[in-house]
C-alpha cells in the first residue's frame, strides 16, 4: 500500500538502527520531510548520505535528555513550520538476566531511554501538534510490553510502561486532532535482536532455531513488516485510530 506523506514533517528517533533507519527511507518516499535523531553520530551521517536530496535534519543526541527532544522539536518547527508525525522509536534492551541477577543500573537504562525517553519526546511534541489542531504519534513498544518476559523483565515493564504512556496521552490530546498510538513488535531483524541471539545459549543459529519453533508463523518478522504498519497508523487515512497499542507478533501473544 503507498501512502503519501508530501510535505508532512516526520520526526523519527532511534533513526540510525533497523527499523529507525528503514522507516526513515520509507516516509522519504512517501514525499516527508525527515528529522531525524540518533546517539550514533556516525551511522546518523550514512544515512543521511543514503537519503540523497530529502534535505533531512539530523541531530545526534541521546533521548533520555530533554535538551534532545527540545531541540529536536525547535529545529522542525524553525524549518518546516510545523510537526506532523512523530515515531518514538529509540530504545535499548539488555542481556537475559533472572530479576535477581539484574542490577539497578539495568533498570534504571530501561527506564531512562525507553520510559522517560518517551515521557519527554511526547511532552515537547504535543504543544506543537496542538498549535496546528493535527498530529501522529507512534510509540514502539514490544510484544513485551503485553505479555511478560521471562528474563527480561527490566526492558518488558519499560515497554509496558510506554503503553500506559501512549494510551493515557491518547485520552488527553483525542480533542485536539493528535492521535497517539503504539505498536508491539516481535523478533525482527534489527541491531538489537542479533545481539540479543548471539549472547543466547548455543549461540546465535540454535538460539534462533529454538525461538522460531515456539512461533505460530515459524519466522522472525522481516523489518519492513513493522515499518509498513507505521506508514498506514500514521497515516491521513487512519483517522479513527487512537489509543491502540497493535501487536504485531505473527500470532505469538495470541496462542
Ligand atoms: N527488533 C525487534 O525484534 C524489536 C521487537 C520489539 C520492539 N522493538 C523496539 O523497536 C525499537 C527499535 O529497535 P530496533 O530493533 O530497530 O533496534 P536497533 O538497536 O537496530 O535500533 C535502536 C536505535 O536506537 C538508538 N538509541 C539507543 N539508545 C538511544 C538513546 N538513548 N538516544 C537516542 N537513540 C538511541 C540506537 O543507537 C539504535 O540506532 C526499540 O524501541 C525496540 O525496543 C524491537
Amino acid at each position: 500500500m503507498q501512502f503519501d506523506y508530501k510535505d508532512q514533517v516526520v520526526l523519527i528517533t532511534g533513526a540510525a538502527g533497523g527499523f529507525g533507519r528503514l522507516a526513515a527511507a520509507e516516509f522519504a518516499r512517501a514525499g516527508a520531510k525527515l528529522v531525524l535523531c540518533d546517539l550514533d553520530a556516525g551511522r546518523l551521517e550514512e544515512l543521511k548520505a543514503s537519503l540523497q536530496g530529502s534535505n533531512a535534519i539530523v541531530e545526534t543526541g541521546d533521548v533520555s535528555q530533554e535538551e534532545t527532544h527540545r531541540r529536536l522539536v525547535s529545529r522542525a518547527v524553525a524549518t518546516h513550520g510545523r510537526l506532523d508525525v512523530a515515531i518514538n522509536n529509540a530504545g535499548v534492551a539488555h542481556a537475559f538476566t533472572k530479576i535477581t541477577d539484574t542490577d539497578n543500573a539495568t533498570m534504571q537504562q530501561m527506564l531512562a531511554v525507553n520510559v522517560i525517553g518517551v515521557f519527554l519526546a511526547m511532552k515537547h511534541q504535543l504543544p506543537a501538534m496542538e498549535r496546528q489542531n493535527s498530529g501522529a504519534i507512534l510509540n514502539v513498544s514490544s510484544v513485551a510490553g503485553i505479555v511478560g518476559a521471562p528474563l527480561l523483565a527490566a526492558y518488558s515493564a519499560a515497554k509496558h510502561a510506554v503503553i500506559g504512556l501512549s494510551k493515557s496521552a491518547a485520552g488527553e490530546y483525542a480533542r485536539k486532532g493528535i492521535r497517539i498510538n503504539a505498536i508491539c513488535p516481535a523478533f525482527a531483524k534489527t541491531h538489537m535482536l542479533t545481539g540479543m541471539l548471539d549472547q543466547m545459549r548455543g549461540g546465535a543459529e540454535a538460539a534462533t532455531q529454538r525461538i522460531v519453533s515456539n512461533m505460530p508463523m515459524r519466522r522472525f518478522a522481516r523489518p519492513d513488516e513493522i515499518v509498513q504498519a507505521m506508514l498506514w497508523i500514521c497515516s491521513r487515512e487512519n483517522s479513527f485510530m487512537t489509543g491502540h497499542a497493535l501487536v504485531l507478533d505473527g500470532g505469538l501473544s495470541a496462542v
